[in-house]
């Protein structure tokens, strides 16, 4: 009879290991698929596209966005030392392009330090957003309506000094055609910045896990399930909203690494292409030419704490930091 229950449980956890397995290859291969550096499969794209159509309308306020008076009060500085590491003073009156630009909070510190500002997102919500952001600056202000892929055609031929993509290149449908139109959109002494999710931030089986949780989000049936969800993430804080759904909401999350992009860049004639922060996440500064003058006014590094590590305590759970 012992014998007999023995071989019963060792049936039904074998069974339930190889269930298991074969659930967690459904995954890995659902996640090689949204996450394909040349072509995400066009349901996620158009899903990750809608995720933040309706961040912009249902979140549009939080922590370390315009309606943060401290950001707000202190963007232009953070662009400055801890972001470009640029002085001020080449940025002035310099043509700048913010990629992806979503409720303008980067645009509006550029715009701050003299930029003068061409804006592109994919959605409609962020374009308005960031119109509104800039109603109070006094630069030029230009604004695209276009996904990353197809911006450089919809310029018209338009180079910039400045191309400055924070969080957006790692959301694209395409991670390869986004980043190459954004290289050819910076002029030959101009300068890309991009920050993109690195992978040493986060492993592939963490990562995977992450992904299971941002499935499970998207299949919760209610908006008041969605928001409990996310309420209980941010422990209460509803000012964590907006970056927690960022984290659950878009299925196109890719995460890089610094020597694929590095190399990309090189390829495309960046001279110096530097990570200009020491952080597991991508802070990276390419010049296309070494004669630019911008070189002469780099700053130097900042240590930490960064800017976007005040106040992440309360966070329960949460994968940046
Ligand atoms: C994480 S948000 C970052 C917004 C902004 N850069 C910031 O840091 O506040 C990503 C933004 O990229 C936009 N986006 C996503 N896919 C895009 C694409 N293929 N082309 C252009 N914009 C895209 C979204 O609409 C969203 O506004």
């Amino acid at each position: 009879m012992l014998k007999k229950l023995v071989r019963i449980y060792r049936d039904i956890k074998r069974r339930l290991k190889s269930q298991r397995q074969q659930t967690d290859n459904l995954y890995k291969l659902l996640y090689n698929m949204v996450h394909d550096l040349e072509e995400s499969v066009n349901l996620t794209a158009a899903q990750t596209a809608v995720s933040f159509s309706d961040q912009w309308k249902k979140f549009p306020d939080g922590d370390f966005l315009l309606s943060d008076p401290w950001f707000k009060s202190n963007v232009a500085d953070i662009i400055e030392k801890e972001e470009l590491q640029i002085s001020r003073d080449w940025i002035k009156g310099k043509k700048v392009l913010d990629a992806g630009c979503g409720n303008g909070r980067w645009s509006y510190g550029l715009a701050q330090l003299g930029g003068n500002m061409t804006c592109v997102d994919i959605n409609q919500s962020a374009i308005d957003a960031t119109k509104e952001a800039l109603k109070e600056c006094n630069v030029e202000t230009q604004f695209q309506l276009s996904p990353l892929e197809t911006v450089a055609e919809k310029l018209n031929g338009q180079k910039f000094d400045l191309v400055y993509s924070w969080g957006v290149v790692h959301h694209c449908q395409s991670f390869n055609k986004s980043l190459n139109q954004l290289c050819s959109l910076v002029k030959d002494d101009g300068v890309l910045f991009l920050y993109l999710y690195g992978r040493e931030r986060l492993n592939m089986i963490d990562d995977i896990e992450l992904f299971k949780e941002r499935i499970a989000y998207n299949l919760l049936d209610t908006e008041a399930e969605k928001l409990k969800f996310l309420m209980k993430k941010a422990n209460g804080d509803k000012k964590k909203l907006n970056m927690l759904h960022d984290y659950y909401s878009p299925l196109i999350n890719r995460r890089l690494d610094y020597n694929y992009v590095r190399e990309f860049l090189e390829e495309r004639g960046f001279e110096l292409v530097e990570r200009n922060k020491k952080h597991p996440e991508l802070f990276i500064r390419a010049v296309k030419s070494k004669k630019s003058d911008v070189i002469n006014h780099f700053l130097p590094e900042p240590k930490a704490p960064f800017w976007f590590q005040r106040d992440l305590g309360s966070l329960k759970k949460i994968y940046v930091k």
